[in-house]
């Protein structure tokens, strides 16, 4: 068996790739301590793979603990997903973003080095192209970044180089993430956020299932089509079997890579505001509230480079992507409550 350890396997990017890896016949284990994820993720993980799920209730940070894993395992690589993403937050508490994902990180790869496992996978973003200056985004593009968020992601990208200019043992992929939305088709996994959710397609799910009013369409003057910010809203079942692809490479190829996760097609707030109202059904009101602050007017990416490195490219529509959102919040109101 083959074991991989998954730090943040019980969010909503690492179940879903739970059980891509489990179809590819690797055995998951997942490291979580439940700040922003649920326990009720097991049970459902376990419904779908109809075995045992493996994992540790406990925080990245915790570098003895993360050493008897890895040990004990004998993992073959670590994909590294726990970590804060809230851009607002960030802002307003960044030693917790500091803390957390660059303390998380620094642990983790001290963690990794003392037992000689050093093949990783980290979750990056596209955020660390800041407002890029054309679209579409290739990885050549210049990184900043707007927020602490942003911030600590750019420094994990720079910590891996460093480590990796200084051993070459090390096998690094950074995969840079788009839009990651929908959900598992069986509706019995998906995105959760606590509160208020941040980010598009959960909220206008929660609009459509009638838990709020209507959506705030942040921003109707950009230099857009409709006006509206466009972004590369991707599948995260797609997401998913990219990990798979990039940790195939990982694992066969003795190169370090950075890419993009995306479609390479951008939407309109709009666009996917339409897109959903067909997919579920239901209206969606909207009303224009000025921009939010941080916002880019579009940012899309190049997807080319994981076609050519991994034979990896996103399949699934818009259609998809919001016919599942709809079904996994349909089924789930109140997510995992
Ligand atoms: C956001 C973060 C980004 C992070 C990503 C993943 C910001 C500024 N950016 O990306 O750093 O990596 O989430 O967590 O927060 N929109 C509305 N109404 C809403 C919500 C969003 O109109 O209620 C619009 C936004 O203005 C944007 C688009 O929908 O044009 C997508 O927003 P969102 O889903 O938050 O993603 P990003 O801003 O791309």
């Amino acid at each position: 068996m083959r074991f991989v350890l998954l730090t943040g396997g019980a969010g909503y990017i690492g179940s879903h790739t739970y059980l891509a890896l489990h179809a590819a016949g690797l055995t998951p284990v997942i490291l979580d301590d439940f700040s922003n994820s649920s326990p009720v993720v097991l049970e459902r993980l376990q419904r779908l793979t109809g075995q045992p799920v493996l994992c540790e209730r406990g925080s990245v940070a915790d570098k003895a603990r993360v050493q008897a894993l890895i040990e004990r395992y004998k993992m073959t690589a670590v994909i590294h997903f726990a970590g804060f993403k809230a851009v607002g937050e960030s802002v307003a508490q960044p030693l917790k973003y500091f803390a957390n994902n660059l303390g998380g990180m620094v642990s983790l790869l001290q963690a990794m080095d003392a037992t000689d496992c050093r093949t990783l996978l980290f979750s990056s973003s596209a955020t660390v192209y800041g407002d890029p200056a054309t679209v579409p985004i290739t990885e050549q593009f210049p990184r900043s970044y707007t927020n602490p968020y942003g911030h600590t992601k750019l420094v994990c990208e720079d910590m891996l180089s460093a480590l990796c200019a200084s051993n070459p043992a090390w096998r690094v992929g950074v995969l840079r993430y788009f839009n990651p939305v929908g959900a598992h088709p069986s509706g019995l996994i998906g995105e959760d956020p606590s509160g208020l959710p941040n980010n598009l397609m959960p909220y206008v799910a929660q609009v459509a299932v009638g838990k709020r009013p209507f959506l705030n369409v942040y921003g109707r003057d950009y230099a857009t089509p409709d006006g509206t910010g466009v972004r590369d809203y991707i599948h995260v079942e797609d997401l998913a079997a990219g990990h798979v692809a990039a940790l195939q490479k990982l694992l066969s190829a003795s190169e370090n890579f950075t890419v993009n996760l995306g479609t390479g097609q951008g939407y309109s707030v709009l666009e996917v505001v339409r897109a959903f109202e067909q997919a579920s059904g239901q209206l969606v009101p909207c009303q224009f509230a000025p921009r939010r602050s941080g916002d880019v007017a579009q940012c899309y990416a190049d997807a080319s480079l994981a076609h050519s490195l991994l034979n990896w490219r996103a399949t699934r529509t818009l259609a998809d992507m919001c016919a599942d959102a709809w079904h996994w919040q349909s089924c789930n109101p109140d997510g995992y409550r």
